[in-house]
Order: C-alpha cells, then sequence, then structure tokens
C-alpha cells in the first residue's frame, strides 16, 4: 500500500504539473490574441468605430494593414504618408457604392491627405493604388457582423495568433502526451523492478 501510494501521489503531481503548464501556456496564448486584436480594432469597437490604414507608410508601396475585418458603419480612414497614391476599388458587394477617392484613377494625393469611407453593406471589398498596382500596392476589406469586437471571433484573429494558437496546442499535446506515457510505463518500470 505504502509503495503503491507514493507512487500515486508522485503521479498526481506529475500530472498536476503537467496540466498546469498546459493551462498556463493556453491562457498566454489566449491573452496574445486578443493583445493583438484589439490593437487592430484601434478602439473602435465595431459598427461605428474607426479603422485606420497608412497610405505608402515612410515611402513604401503598400497600405498598412492590406487586409481589414470590419462591422458595418465602420469607417475606414486612410492617411497619406507618401505622395502620388490614391484609393480605388476594384471589387466590390453588388448593392454597395463605394468609389474611392475623387477623381478616379487619373487623381492621386500627396503626404498628408486624409480620406475616409464608411462601410455599411457586408461583403468582400478590394482596392488599389492607380500608380502602384502592379507593385502590389492593393488592400482588401471584409465587413461582416462576425468580424472584430470582443477578440474571440475567430475571422478577426490575425495569422500570427492564429500561430501562436498552433503553437500552444502542439505544446498542450506534447506535455499531456509526455504524462501519458509516464503515467502508462513509468508506473510499470516501478512495479517491475520493485
Ligand atoms: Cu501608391
Amino acid at each position: 500500500m505504502s509503495t503503491d501510494g507514493s507512487e500515486s501521489v508522485t503521479r498526481r503531481g506529475f500530472m498536476r504539473t503537467a496540466t498546469g503548464a498546459a493551462a498556463a501556456a493556453g491562457a498566454a496564448g489566449t491573452a496574445s490574441a486578443q493583445d493583438e486584436t484589439t490593437e487592430g480594432e484601434d478602439g473602435g469597437g465595431g459598427g461605428g468605430g474607426t479603422e485606420e490604414v497608412a497610405v505608402g507608410p515612410g515611402g513604401s508601396l503598400v497600405f498598412e494593414p492590406a487586409e481589414l475585418e470590419i462591422q458595418p458603419g465602420t469607417t475606414v480612414h486612410w492617411v497619406w504618408d507618401s505622395d502620388n497614391h490614391n484609393v480605388q476599388p476594384s471589387a466590390q458587394p453588388e448593392d454597395a457604392d463605394w468609389s474611392g477617392t475623387e477623381g478616379g484613377d487619373d487623381q492621386t494625393y500627396n503626404t498628408g491627405h486624409e480620406y475616409s469611407y464608411t462601410f455599411e453593406v457586408e461583403g468582400d471589398y478590394e482596392y488599389y493604388c492607380t500608380p502602384h498596382r502592379q507593385a502590389g500596392m492593393t488592400g482588401t476589406i471584409t465587413v461582416s457582423a462576425d468580424a472584430g469586437g470582443d477578440g474571440s471571433a475567430g475571422p478577426a484573429i490575425p495569422s500570427s495568433a492564429k500561430t501562436l494558437g498552433i503553437a500552444t496546442t502542439a505544446a498542450m499535446v506534447f506535455t499531456l502526451g509526455l504524462a501519458y506515457f509516464f503515467l502508462k510505463y513509468g508506473g510499470d518500470y516501478a512495479g517491475v523492478e520493485e
């Protein structure tokens, strides 16, 4: 009884440690995911909020962020950080009528320019900067009632957080797997040696 008893205590102790470590890793992953999502949300809190997009930040030929997921009623605010850019839609839902920056393809704007549009119609939008379209200066906006909000909505979680989630899950599986083998084979060894 004493041998079995102490063994059980050891096993339970190990299990507790392993489970605790896995739980801590899981909690860390969740916290990070929420931080990143909140950051992207920019305090907007869904419909009625504002999301900012930098146009050509530091002279680069990109929109930053290039991909946005927003709730209907969210205003996207583009701010020019370098010269000779515009925002022109290439695709949008049928019943939307977004036309991008004034002047169409022929008109570009310089550092300091600002342009806003409030997206009401749900669906997928794609846009580009006319002079730099071939250089990959494009962006997408997904308008969905499921987007963002409390940080738990799947589609709003950035890919880096998804990667972290996968890594966390792998770590948990590995830890629990170790515990399983310890319990199964560790216990048998002790029994044989006795
Ligand atoms: Cu551009």
